[in-house]
């Protein structure tokens, strides 16, 4: 397919979205792809932790051991990040360079927000952490969904698809998710420019309005 110049440098825009479970960020992915696609620019989707064969395999291990089994915090926030290591090496530089954008479904505010605030490690070391996993890569807008962790909750007993699959990090206490919440808030606050923050508890069309307005200032 033909690729479209989508930034006055030739490289793809880089949007992620973040936010806690259920505040549909897969739903709004999916309402911006189709945007984009309609207006034939070239996207790649993708997702953390995951987007690369061993990112999947790294995913299935944070997500659904439970248990004994569990990954304890300190490897949690390592598996993370050597999943972004890999996911931006191989598919998220090589996509921006070709002038194609890039849509991923959570990235490095959430291991700030979910290992940093929420399970309360050095914030930091996390920030280095980022920085190596990352190589310096970083979106240019950065949407996060924002809902309260008890309306979360709500939406997570409601949603069919994940009845019988249990996440771990899902099923985590509200204290937890709340500390979460507020991680995200103080990200937006630290980094304005970047990251926009949307209050998940609209319609699906009214947020999805808001964000291709707020995209349209940074693609034109
Ligand atoms: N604006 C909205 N208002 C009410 N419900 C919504 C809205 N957007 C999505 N939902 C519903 O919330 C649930 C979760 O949506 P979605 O999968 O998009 O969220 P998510 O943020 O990607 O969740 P996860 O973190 O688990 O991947 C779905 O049942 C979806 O239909
Ligand atoms: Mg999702």
């Amino acid at each position: 397919m033909k690729s479209k110049k989508q930034s006055a440098s030739g490289k793809g825009v880089f949007i992620s979205f973040e936010g806690p479970e259920c505040a549909g960020k897969t739903t709004q992915i999916r309402m911006l792809q189709e945007y984009f696609t309609k207006k034939n620019i070239d996207t790649v989707v993708t997702r953390e932790p995951g987007g690369t064969v061993i990112g999947e395999e790294l995913r299935k291990i944070v997500k659904h051991h439970v248990g004994e089994t569990a990954v304890v915090d300190e490897a949690e926030v390592l598996l993370f990040a050597a999943s972004r290591a890999q996911h931006v090496r191989k598919v998220i530089i090589p996509a921006l360079s070709s002038g194609i954008n890039v849509i991923c479904d959570r990235y490095s505010d959430s291991t700030m927000a979910y290992q940093g605030y929420g399970r309360g490690l050095d914030l930091s070391f996390i920030a280095m952490l980022n920085r190596f996993a990352t190589a310096g890569c970083m979106p240019d807008l950065t949407f996060v969904l924002d809902l309260t962790a008890e309306e979360s909750s709500e939406r997570i007993i409601n949603r069919e698809e994940t009845l019988f699959l249990e996440d771990r990090i899902e099923s985590a206490e509200l204290s937890f998710h709340k500390r979460v919440r507020q991680g995200f808030l103080e990200i937006a606050r630290q980094e304005p420019e970047r990251v926009k923050i949307i209050s998940a508890v609209q319609p699906k069309e009214a947020i999805h309005g808001q964000i291709i307005g707020l995209l349209k200032n940074v693609i034109g």
